[in-house]
């Protein structure tokens, strides 16, 4: 069940909002502490704070990850990075997108810490140091496996062969990134972690950080120095397999804009993809995917009313959602009634697999007309 409350005061915005997404940051600062606490001590834990700290909004978030204790921010983007810095003046943060060419007085004049995908961005940035006159610190990535962003293996054989071109940088960590971590027994998993040791063993000494979210629960071999999880702050399941140990964070509600009756025959919504075969109420919803709730959604998922699964039928359109309420009574399904769509028996989790997406992909495209009410914090 959701720790979110479900009646807050309504202010009169929320109560002309068509949905309500409450967010608790008592819940955010409990998540920090469990995946803190997962590591030995001396393992530090940081948070991952991209996309607006994955759609719930950096700068409610960052503060409240700060009070519970948190010290190491990683960003994408380098402007997220000079936005953290000015909620953050203390925290240690890192650019995970690299360092573009051009750029390195940004990330010196906001103490923004680099992470380093390529030979060419060590060479940027050591040269940087040279023109400084004193060491820079940054991160290092090397890549295990992902295929995405770090040095590639040749790219690790040179830097290897050649430590001194690391002269001008204070690596703070180096770091690497699982590809497949929410599946415990997946093989690339041991393949990873052997080779980012490896990498870790032919390079000058540094502390390293390589567990994302569902790494956290891979065990002691996967924590290394620091711990860096994203969406298990958020709320989401880092172990699919098991129970889910962390707080949920977020709840969606809607309001029902409309209820009418539709008879056998008739068919609901764009494309009539949803034919009506006994008689059904309907109750319309004042969300659709204009506010980032996934069309696939359409004829898939399901809303909560009153504690009752609610099933979607027909199309999800831009602003509105109908859902068949034929098992409630009356006075459940009035215009105003607010439904959940994402909260108590509907964890995040289970929408976006609904939507045959993922937590991630739902939490960041959560839509800038819901009415969004902090508690907590
Ligand atoms: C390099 C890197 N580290 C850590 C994370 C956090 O991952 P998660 O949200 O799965 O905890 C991400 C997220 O994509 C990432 O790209």
């Amino acid at each position: 069940m959701s720790s979110v409350p479900d009646h807050l005061e309504e202010s009169p915005a929320a109560r002309r909002a068509g949905a309500i997404l409450r967010i608790d940051l008592d819940a955010l600062a409990e998540n920090y502490r469990i995946l803190a606490g997962q590591a030995a001590p001396g393992v530090d834990c940081a948070a991952v704070v991209k996309a607006d700290a994955y759609g719930l909004g950096m700068d409610r978030v960052a503060p409240v990850l700060f009070t519970a204790g948190c010290r190491q921010f990683f960003v994408a983007h380098l402007d997220e990075g000079i936005n953290l810095r000015a909620l953050l003046p203390e925290a240690e943060i890192h650019v995970l997108g690299g360092l573009m060419p051009g750029l390195e007085h940004d990330f010196l004049a906001h103490r923004l810490s680099p992470t380093l995908n390529s030979l060419g961005e060590v060479e940027t940035w050591a040269a940087e140091a040279g023109r400084q006159g004193h060491r820079l610190s940054a991160d290092l990535h090397v890549d295990t496996g992902m295929r995405r962003l770090g040095l590639p293996p040749d790219e690790l054989d040179r830097l290897a062969g050649e430590p001194e071109r690391l002269a001008g940088i204070a690596v703070s960590f180096l770091i690497s990134h699982l590809a497949c971590s929410e599946v415990q027994d997946h093989g690339l998993n041991a393949r990873q972690l052997a080779d980012f040791r490896q990498a870790r063993d032919r390079l000058p000494q540094a502390p390293a950080s390589f567990a994302n979210s569902s790494g956290v629960f891979l065990g002691p071999d996967y924590h290394f120095d620091l711990l860096r999880p994203g969406v298990a702050l958020y709320g989401a399941n880092p172990t699919p397999d098991r129970d889910n140990p962390m707080r949920p964070v977020v709840r969606l509600q809607s309001r029902i804009w409309q209820v009418r009756d539709a008879q056998p025959g008739e068919t609901v919504g764009y494309g009539a993809t949803f034919e009506v075969g006994r008689p059904t109420r309907i109750a319309t919803v004042a969300l659709g995917y204009g506010d980032g709730y996934p069309r696939t959604l359409s004829n898939q998922g399901q809303v909560f009313v009153a504690g009752q699964a609610a099933p979607i039928i027909g199309r999800i359109s831009m602003d509105s959602t109908t859902i068949d309420v034929s098992g409630l009574a009356e006075d459940q399904v009035r215009p105003g009634t607010l439904v959940d769509v994402i909260g108590p028996g509907n964890p995040v989790d289970a929408v976006a697999s609904a939507a045959g997406t993922v937590a991630y992909e739902l939490l960041t495209r959560l839509g800038r007309r819901y009415h969004r009410a902090y508690t907590g914090g």
